[in-house]
């Protein structure tokens, strides 16, 4: 049985309708790595939301969400409250809103960790301390005294997958992570996703925009456009034979941006002979 199990994951506004996400179906296991990837609004958020039960009122949620063979959408709150923390953590795109304003940094990690990690108050100050540094915080003991509005996107987005890491669920769901990061910074941040996995055996979605990082992190690949899953399978398969027509232009993108790079450098290499 796999860890987790989507089953016709399908999302609708009850308002209006519209359908957001249809039938969308993957399986992930423990020390995998699932990316997925497609243009803006293409549904990859709302798909996350969903599994986790974060989805809006509005938002009709249905298929199956299976933990283990439990269907989290039949899930009590309080259940699914224990399960969001301890089981299944999730980096959230937007980190402004992953905190609470009123309260400093330091203070939720702390009590997060107090509460999902089960770490005593003292413990919770030093993993917080520990983990900020391992994201490449200088000071962490100044950034644990700030509010969210008094740090960087970039800056909370650190934060943000610091205490994920730190709680070490059974599965890790990204969400872009690190789009407000430099180029320098999110290589290193992947870097150290990709050796959390091999010490952990942490599961992991990783949603991003860089198929590049994709490649690099995910075992399999899901595709998705306009609210459905395109292509789904192995990375190495899905980058040599795309099926899908939307998948091989994002290859072929991909390949044509590098080759201007590589052409743009050779020019700039002669120009200086
Ligand atoms: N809470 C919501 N209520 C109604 N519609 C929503 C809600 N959240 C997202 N949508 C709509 O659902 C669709 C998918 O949005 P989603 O945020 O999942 O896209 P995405 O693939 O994550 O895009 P991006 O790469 O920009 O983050 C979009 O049409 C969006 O407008
Ligand atoms: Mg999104």
């Amino acid at each position: 049985m796999s860890l987790l199990n989507i089953r016709n994951l399908t999302v609708c506004d009850r308002r209006t309708d519209e359908i957001l996400i249809k039938d969308i179906h993957f399986e992930i296991d423990s020390n995998t790595c699932l990316g997925i990837v497609g243009e803006s609004g293409s549904g990859k958020s709302v798909t996350c939301k969903a599994i986790l039960g974060l989805a809006n009122p509005w938002l009709e949620v249905t298929g199956q969400v299976l933990l283990e063979g439990n269907n989290l959408l039949n899930a009590e709150q309080e259940t699914l409250r224990q399960i969001r923390g301890k089981r299944i953590c999730m980096i959230l795109q937007d980190a402004m809103t992953a905190f609470d304003p009123l309260y400093t940094i330091g203070c939720q990690m702390v009590e997060t960790l107090c509460e999902n990690g089960q770490y005593n108050k003292t413990d919770a100050k030093i993993i917080a301390m520990e983990t900020l540094q391992k994201m490449y915080i200088r000071e962490p003991r100044l950034v644990l005294k700030k509010y969210a509005h008094q740090l960087s996107g970039g800056m909370l987005q650190r934060c943000m997958i610091a205490l994920a890491m730190a709680l070490k669920p059974d599965i890790l769901i990204a969400d872009e992570p690190t789009t407000a990061l430099d180029a320098i910074n999110q290589r290193e941040v992947i870097e150290e996703f990709q050796r959390l996995r091999q010490i952990t055996g942490m599961a992991m979605i990783f949603i991003s925009h860089d198929l590049g990082v994709v490649q690099h992190l995910a075992d399999k690949i899901l595709v998705m456009k306009d609210g459905e899953q395109v292509e789904y399978g192995p990375i190495e398969q899905v980058f040599e034979k795309p099926q899908h027509i939307y998948t091989r232009y994002l290859l072929d993108t991909r390949k044509a941006l590098t080759k201007s790079f590589h052409e743009a450098m050779k020019v700039r290499r002669s120009n200086k002979c």
